[in-house]
């Protein structure tokens, strides 16, 4: 298989049917997740699969109502469960960590013929509050996923030249 041509196909949908997914998709999905690098190999996450529509509608109202946020028949949240751990470079690893890993999801999402969409908008404590999450851990990401209702448009990128040098900045 090639990667390149399934990352060319990855976009962000907006607009889902409401087909639901199988068990086993979701667990691939998750699956990818779980292989994901993190720091140290600490994988300090915890990922929250939301099917339930009373509860999606509660988290689209939490995300500012983004209406894909309720329409897409699952919801993933990527939630951390440290959020002090900080790398020999002195960041943070849970944004890094949790990143990797919706990427990695996103990816498998894809490969099933399905689509996704990051959602960070939203407010955390309504979040937090919904998903019975510990206060002291934090909601980093809603994943959406779904079958898209939409015509997938690739958003626009700047050409490597203006992101890429070597060996200098
Ligand atoms: C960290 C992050 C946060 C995002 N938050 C949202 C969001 O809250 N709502 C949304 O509709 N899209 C969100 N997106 C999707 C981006 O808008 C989208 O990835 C970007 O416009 C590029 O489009 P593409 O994913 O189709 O390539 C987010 C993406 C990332 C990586």
């Amino acid at each position: 298989m090639d990667i390149l041509p399934e990352i060319e196909k990855r976009v962000s949908v907006r607009a889902y049917t409401d087909q639901p997914l199988e068990k086993q998709q979701i667990d691939r999905i998750l699956e990818a997740a779980r292989l994901a690098p993190s720091a140290k190999n600490r994988q300090a996450w915890r990922f929250i699969v939301v099917r339930n529509p009373d509860l999606r509608a509660r988290l689209q109202v939490a995300c500012f109502n983004q209406e894909h946020v309720g329409q897409a028949p699952v919801i993933i949240a990527l939630c951390t469960t440290n959020v002090d751990y900080k790398m020999p470079n002195g960041q943070l690893s849970y944004p890094v960590d949790l990143g990797i890993a919706a990427s990695f999801m996103m990816l498998q999402a894809t490969h099933e013929g399905l689509a996704s969409c990051a959602v960070t908008t939203f407010d955390e404590t309504e979040v937090r509050v919904l998903l019975s999450v510990p206060y002291s851990m934090r909601v980093v990401m809603l994943l959406t996923v779904g079958y898209p209702n939409e015509r997938l448009e690739r958003a626009q990128r700047f050409p490597l030249s203006r992101m890429v040098s070597y060996d200098h900045w």
